[in-house]
């Protein structure tokens, strides 16, 4: 399996600054949908921007319609498109955001990017947002860890060109909370590769925080067959665990009465 880290030469000239310079580009994390979940730096920076390169559709289109920066949907383009549009533009003496969608540390891709535009010495500032995990718990109204239930969260995604299935059986062992991103397609296959108990409380969120938002909640046994009835394969954050419903559950000593 080839190993993109080994790949890399460029981890020694990553530049993560404060530097206030004009030689840096932003990138920020949109938040998960909904547009008042951006943060308020990473909302003062989209503003004042000149380019605007986006995450596609995860992206909620009302994010971008307040500025009259130009806008490039970066789905489809390749990685050095990317950065040779990015670097032209500050070469330009323009203000330059990457808006990725959540948090850009989950499954983001970012630090290709970053590696990239080390080549052209940019720098970059990582503004972090509300990932799409936290936006489900709050749609769900739940705690991810809970007291008693489970105190551990996974946070993964299904087998394919960079995990093995085993992974995902392995990590399920734990009995942790886990949340699957990039699943929703797969549903069926996770569902049968983790070994949680087969009436392990599941929920999958549609569009979490989004005026189109979904939760459909079921168990390991028979979530995939909803899932698929409901006719989603995309876009949808996959929670398995007891702190989905949970039954019982110990109180935290932050609040106890001693
Ligand atoms: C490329 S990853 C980006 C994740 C993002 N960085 C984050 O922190 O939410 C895309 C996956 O995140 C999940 N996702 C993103 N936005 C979502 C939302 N609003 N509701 C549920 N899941 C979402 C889905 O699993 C989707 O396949």
């Amino acid at each position: 399996m080839t190993d993109n880290k080994n790949n890399n030469s460029n981890s020694n000239s990553r530049n993560y600054s404060n530097n206030r310079n004009n030689n840096k580009i932003y990138f920020i994390g949109a938040g998960p949908g909904d547009p008042e979940l951006i943060t308020v730096k990473g909302h003062r920076l989209l503003n004042s921007a000149d380019l605007i390169v986006y995450a596609g559709s995860l992206v909620n289109p009302e994010l971008l319609s307040n500025t009259d920066a130009q806008k490039i949907n970066s789905y489809g383009m390749r990685l050095e498109d990317i950065t040779s549009t990015m670097v032209e533009a500050l070469g330009r003496g323009e203000k330059v955001v990457r808006l990725h969608s959540g948090d850009p540390s989950l499954y983001g891709a970012i630090i290709e990017q970053i590696d990239e535009l080390a080549k052209y010495n940019v720098e970059v500032e990582i503004i972090p947002g509300v990932s799409s995990l936290f936006a489900t718990s709050a749609a769900l109204g739940i705690q991810l860890t809970l007291k008693g239930v489970s105190e551990t969260l996974i946070i993964s995604r299904p087998a394919g060109e960079t995990l093995k299935e085993d992974d995902l059986k392995e990590l399920s062992r734990h009995g942790a909370t886990m949340a699957v991103f990039l699943g929703t397609h797969t549903i069926d296959e996770i569902m049968k590769t983790v070994e949680y108990p087969p009436d392990t409380p599941v929920a999958v969120v549609y569009h979490a925080s989004w005026k189109d938002q979904k939760i459909i909640k079921g168990t390991v046994e028979d979530i995939a067959e909803k899932v698929i009835s409901a006719g989603l394969t995309q876009s949808a954050m996959i929670l398995i665990g007891g702190v989905v419903d949970p039954v019982q559950y110990r109180r935290s000593h932050l609040y106890s009465p001693q």
